[in-house]
């Protein structure tokens, strides 16, 4: 485990209580934002009736705030997103490394001598990045594709995702693009048109010194490890096959998309170029459940609380988190009842809460900068395997 560094950081793992927001055991969650994430609490407080051999899945796992919970509570989970850019941190949330170790696999990849392959060009790359720092990206982006596997280069990966864009530093500099929101990446077109009306030209950023910066920040702390991973697959499918124990769960606790929240690539377009894609923003993705109606909608998600179900203990506790965007209003409720019903495998609600409002912060709509317009209120779902 790694060494607790902090004055006041004693905390015995597991956890039953969550410390100050700001402890530094916390950090590793938020290395890299992540669209709809939901609050770390929702899925820490749910795992304190769990016991201490229970296993955890989360099927729509984002950026892995589940199975963070799940090593503050010392139990073993699996986390499934289709999204390589929310697979790739919520593998991080695993990891057992130090920002030494960080630190030095960052500089020898940089002071490799030779030129990364591919830098992409066009009036886009030249005011977001300056050529020195996109240089310094290209070649963490083209060892990563080669290969990332161990603790250390998984979690230098998430980091570096974390960073690749974000607002201008005023002291010092935190992310090594021009002005650019840290959530999402905006649009190449609307980019280029606000740097230029404002005259913004991107700063030499030197990539090792923010990446120090940040691994000391996010990783000095660590919880102790857990078994478990993350899997890069459609949760639709039946969920077999795979290099992880996928059988016996206990406790599901998600978040699906919300109806019509389909941008979760194109948002995050720097991101998925990053990890291999294209440098261009990229519309269709086939992976995501489909948006097309409600109806088809609901039957996506009826899919995967099927394939959920086949590898769950009796009894399985299943937690939704659900709600509606503003601008494609729906009952939330009425949806997630309508799919559980369709799935017709033995999920049975016992209960539906308001998981909050506006008011008291808690809604997972609000995690999110990008404009989502007024708020609608989200709910909270508990159904049993019988
Ligand atoms: C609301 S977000 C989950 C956020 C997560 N609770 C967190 O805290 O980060 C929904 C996720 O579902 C994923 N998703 C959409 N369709 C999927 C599918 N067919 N299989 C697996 N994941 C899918 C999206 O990529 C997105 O990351």
């Amino acid at each position: 485990m790694a060494q607790n560094n902090f004055p006041g950081n004693d905390l015995s793992f597991p956890l039953n209580k969550l410390p100050n927001k700001s402890n530094s055991y916390l950090r590793l969650n938020t290395i890299c934002p992540y669209f709809t994430m939901f609050p770390l609490d929702y899925p820490f407080e749910v795992l304190k009736y769990a016991k201490s051999n229970d296993k955890v899945l989360d099927p729509f796992c984002g950026r892995g705030t589940t199975n963070f919970a799940a090593r503050l509570r010392g139990l073993s989970s699996v986390g499934i997103d289709a999204s390589p850019i929310a697979s790739a941190i919520a593998i991080s949330k695993f990891t057992n490394t130090t920002p030494e170790q960080i630190i030095s696999l960052c500089q020898e990849i940089l002071t490799d001598s030779d030129k990364p392959e591919n830098v992409p060009e066009g009036p886009f790359w030249t005011l977001c990045y300056h050529s020195s720092t996109l240089n310094q990206i290209c070649k963490l982006r083209e060892s990563f594709s080669e290969e990332c596997n161990t603790d250390t280069s998984i979690a230098l990966r998430a980091l570096t995702l974390g960073i690749l864009h974000g607002p201008l530093g005023k002291t010092v500099d935190s992310y090594l693009s021009n002005q650019m929101p840290r959530t999402y990446a905006s649009k190449p077109n609307y980019s280029v048109k606000y740097w230029e009306e404002r005259g913004l030209l991107p700063k030499n950023i030197d990539l090792l010194e923010v990446v120090k910066r940040r691994a000391k920040y996010s990783l000095s702390s660590l919880p102790p490890y857990v078994d478990g991973g993350i899997l890069k697959e459609d949760s639709r499918n039946p969920i077999k096959n795979s290099s992880l124990p996928l059988e016996e769960f206990d406790w599901v606790i998600t978040s699906p998309p919300y109806y019509n929240m389909n941008t979760y690539i194109p948002d995050q377009w720097i991101r998925n170029w990053f990890l291999g894609g294209n440098d261009k923003v990229e519309y269709s993705y086939s992976k995501q459940v489909s948006h097309s109606s409600k109806k088809k909608f609901s039957s996506e998600l009826a899919k995967v609380w099927k394939s959920v179900a086949d590898i769950c203990n009796p009894n399985a506790n299943l937690m939704i988190r659900f709600g509606s965007l503003p601008s494609s209003p729906c009952n939330p409720s009425e949806l997630l009842e309508e799919s559980l019903e369709e799935a017709n495998c033995g999920w049975e609600i016992n209960n539906i809460k308001s998981a909050g409002t506006a008011e008291n912060g808690r809604r997972q709509s609000e995690q999110c900068v990008k404009n989502l317009g007024k708020a609608i209120e989200e709910i909270d779902l508990h159904a049993i395997l019988r």
